[in-house]
């Protein structure tokens, strides 16, 4: 029944994110990735759902449900979700890049497993792996001609207004959504700091941490008032 006296926020709209961390191999069994659970990506997909929105959720290797009513696409890499993501997000209204992409990827994908022995009289060395930059996934769908409306997250070890701040110059966007507290990821809770050109709103107003959905569905009422004034 509430469903029925719930205004839709998005009704009509459709919306496209990112979450979780990616995975660049190394080899055949070994790879480089992060911490993200894509938790806070998967609740904001539900929750920009039950607003109405029409949902693509591009998901790197996670282990959580399908939020229901959204369509899901899994990726690997950080290449991958950049193909997965590129050529879809002119046709939305909203962008959000939750997502941990990883910033480098091994510059060689070995084919073979890399041993640790070559050969038995060889002295031994640890390996050496050249990485080469990622493509950064938001700032390309912000610089679109035809771009959504985007939304970018950090999270920091230090400085997080400030980075928040230089990462909304840098890449283009209108609104970066700060993580507060050093340990945020893999949690069910969580405490958001946004951050635009007039300012910072905390998320709760009081700083406290507080579960994920629940803020998830405080920033989907907060996007769709953006996407409204805009
Ligand atoms: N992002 C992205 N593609 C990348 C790197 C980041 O889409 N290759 C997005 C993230 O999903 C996030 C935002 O950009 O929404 C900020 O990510 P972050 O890692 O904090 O910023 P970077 O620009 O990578 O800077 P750094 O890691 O050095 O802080
Ligand atoms: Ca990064």
């Amino acid at each position: 029944l509430i469903a029925f006296v719930q205004p839709k926020l998005l009704a009509g709209k459709r919306l496209l994110i990112t979450a979780g961390p990616t995975f660049e191999p190394i080899d055949p069994v070994r790879g480089i990735t992060n911490r993200s659970s894509g938790k806070m990506g998967f609740a904001l997909a539900r929750a920009a759902a039950e607003a109405g929105a029409e949902v693509t959720l591009v998901a790197g290797p996670v282990h959580l449900a399908t939020p229901h009513g959204v369509r899901r696409i899994d990726v690997q890499t950080a290449l991958q979700m950049h193909e997965a993501v590129l050529p879809r997000a002119a046709a939305h209204d909203i962008f959000i890049a939750t997502a941990a992409v990883a910033d480098w990827r091994p510059a060689t994908m070995n084919e073979h497993k890399i041993k640790k022995d070559k050969s038995p009289d060889a002295p031994k060395s640890a390996p050496v792996f050249e990485l080469t930059e990622n493509p950064d996934i938001l700032a390309a769908v912000a610089a679109l001609p035809d771009k959504p409306f985007c939304v970018g997250f950090a999270a920091e070890s230090q400085d997080l207004i400030k980075h928040a701040r230089d990462k909304l110059q840098r890449k283009g966007v209108p609104l970066i959504v700060g993580n507060l507290g050093p340990a945020t990821f893999g949690r069910d809770d969580n405490a958001l700091v946004l951050v635009d050109a007039d300012g910072e709103r905390h998320l709760p107003a009081d700083g406290q941490a507080r579960d994920k959905l629940s803020l998830a569905r405080e920033l989907v009422a907060d996007i769709a008032r953006r996407l409204h004034a805009s």
